[in-house]
């Protein structure tokens, strides 16, 4: 994913282009680059690594009044300048910027024997709007984009036209809006200064000018443009008294929960389900990348408890090409925090066209999962800026939590609602009682780390392991306990050490053979447990007691999980590692 500004308007310097694009340096940050026409001249400036390197090499209040900006993730081509966008014809014509990816771009290069400095699709598609001699640019850009296999949300200016900004969309998101000094263009809508704004849909081009939109479908017949309006536009993000949003955003896990509970009555569910939708339903099936993929295996585990329908959550980026089989009867939730992760997208696409009952389980309403289902539940995280989902996560289990009760309830089980919801509450004030000097104590100084567990401490595990590598670097794995011995053993050695976590009484003697069988191979060991007295510590073995006393079993994982999302931020900072902008990572993934 990467993150697209644009502006065009009154005379305006050049900071407010270079920090509306640091609002969106979450979305990619290992080079960035602006383009502009100041008054006389064209100018383009990048550099690789973060925003901070572009702003040594600009300068902020030179004056500007039409101009772009692009910050990468890299997923097409290596963290080089030649790669960084904009991107510039051969002969300096066109100049592009692009999030999505051009999946025949080799194809194209080779058929039109185009020649680009970098290796990106991005480059090929600027050369190639030179290789189009006949029609206004706008033509040119539709013929271009009808040519093109894959996502794209491009933004184009030509060197001849300096009074407009072209633009074009399939699949990536990008969005406009008018503003009081002029119009401004966005891969995310927390940019803008309005609370409306607009979009195009697939396959639209068009072009703004300081006074003019213009949105065309294929066929250049003029269309309107969608309005959106954007609800949480106060609750944007900044990092207030904190050093990093990854510590702020765990901070407001437990005001979340409780805000989740005072949403989620039986009439807002009501409302928002219209009718039974779990009638005829036979297996529920959930889907989602990353941490809310493991959000909805705690999802599945919930639903197989209580309600005894089958149901099982998948990778999203496996699905399509694991030969599923989807039958009218089942039901399919999506989650996803930024609502714009392509892999999920296109799962719920495929699932739409087979006429499946779909549910989007996402923080971001306007995103274009919401867009694309008739059914969405908010998780009411507020936004999460910092790449390691934290908050976002635990938003995602309340919610699967409390759709679970409300599922029994229509499945015509007598429950109290209200009092079950109120578990969700306790485990937030446990949350908020974790403490965080202790935790900042417990160092993992190793070379690899394992993440073990047994049933719903498995799926714990899974996030934390997934948690501890992407902000730390450290080599972190994460194995169901009772499967160590079928392979994993053989890694386990004086180097390693093995976090555990036990929220499961019953399962205590299981995990215990766990913890012999890895000392045994002098690995190191540390146990989270929410039982004192329950292992035995020793030279090789450290016990940390986790109090959840007062919890219900389902709502445990919720403690379990903001314990490892602190183990994983201190580790992090004490490695003086940036935990909201870790490496090779980006905010929402927005290509396949
Ligand atoms: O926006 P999404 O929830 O769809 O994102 C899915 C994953 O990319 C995301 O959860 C990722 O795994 C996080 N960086 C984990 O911290």
């Amino acid at each position: 994913m990467c993150g697209i500004v644009g502006y065009i308007g009154k005379e305006n310097e050049i900071s407010t282009l270079f920090y509306g694009l640091k609002k969106l340096e979450y979305r990619g940050y290992d080079s960035s680059g602006l383009a502009f026409f100041n008054g006389k001249n064209f100018k383009c400036v990048k550099s690789v690594g973060n925003m901070d390197r572009l702003k040594t090499k600009l300068n902020l209040s030179e004056k500007f009044s039409c101009g772009i900006g692009h910050t990468r993730w890299a997923t097409n081509g290596a963290v080089i300048l030649e790669n960084t966008h904009p991107v510039i014809s051969q002969s300096g014509e066109w100049i592009l910027i692009h999030n999505g990816i051009i999946e025949n771009a080799e194809e194209l290069k080779q058929r039109y024997k185009i020649e680009t400095l970098g290796n990106t699709d991005s480059e090929i598609v600027a050369n190639l709007l030179e290789k189009k001699i006949a029609g206004s640019s706008l033509e040119k850009i539709r013929d271009v984009c009808s040519e093109l296999k894959g996502s794209w949300a491009f933004l184009i200016l030509n060197r001849n036209e300096e009074n407009r900004i072209y633009i074009a969309k399939r699949k990536s998101p990008i969005y406009f809006c008018d503003s009081e000094s002029g119009k401004l263009i966005s891969s995310d809508p927390i940019c803008f200064p309005s609370k409306e704004y607009f979009s195009m849909y697939d396959n639209n081009i068009g072009f703004i000018e300081k006074d003019k939109i213009a949105v065309y479908d294929a066929n250049l017949k003029l269309i309107s443009p969608k309005k959106y309006i954007f609800k949480n536009k106060e609750e944007l993000g900044n990092k207030g008294k904190y050093e990093h949003f990854m510590l702020k955003e765990i901070k407001e896990t437990p005001e979340r929960i409780n805000k989740i509970c005072e949403k989620y009555t039986e009439d807002y569910l009501e409302k928002i389900f219209k009718k039974n939708i779990l009638s005829s339903v036979k297996f529920i099936k959930i889907i989602g990348c990353g941490s809310a993929y493991h959000s909805g295996l705690m999802g599945a585990y919930y639903f197989r408890k209580n309600l005894r329908i089958e149901s099982e959550a998948y990778l999203a980026s496996e699905y399509k090409s694991s030969r599923q089989v989807i039958n009218k009867d089942d039901l399919f939730i999506f989650v996803s925090q930024s609502g714009e992760t392509a892999d999920t997208i296109e799962c719920l696409k495929m699932v739409r066209r087979r006429g499946a009952k779909t549910i989007v389980l996402t923080n971001v309403l306007e995103s274009s999962m919401a867009k694309l289902s008739s059914v969405v539940l908010p998780i009411y995280a507020g936004p999460e800026i910092a790449v390691a989902s934290t908050k976002a996560y635990s938003c995602q289990v309340a919610v699967f939590y409390i759709l679970t009760k409300y599922f029994k309830k229509l499945l015509g089980e007598e429950i109290d609602f209200e009092k079950e919801k109120d578990k969700l509450l306790v485990a937030a004030e446990k949350i908020s009682d974790l403490n965080e000097e202790e935790i900042q104590n417990i160092s993992i100084c190793c070379e690899k780390v394992f993440f073990l567990g047994k049933g719903k401490d498995y799926i714990t595990s899974l996030e934390a392991s997934l948690k501890f590598k992407e902000i730390t670097y450290i080599n972190s794995q994460c194995c169901p306990i009772g499967e160590l011995k079928h392979g994993s053993l053989a890694v386990i050695d004086d180097c390693s050490k093995s976090l555990i976590f036990l929220s499961s009484k019953k399962l205590g003697k299981k995990v215990l053979n766990g913890v012999h069988e890895i000392t045994s191979r002098k690995g190191k060991v540390l146990v989270i447990s929410a039982f004192q007295g329950l292992v035995k510590t020793s030279d090789k073995v450290e016990s940390y007691f986790l109090n959840c006393r007062g919890l219900s079993s389902e709502t445990m994982p919720l403690v379990f999980t903001v314990f490892a999302q602190y183990l994983a931020y201190f580790n992090c900072i004490a490695r003086n590692l940036n935990p909201d902008q870790p490496r090779n990572l980006a905010k929402s993934v927005t290509v396949e």
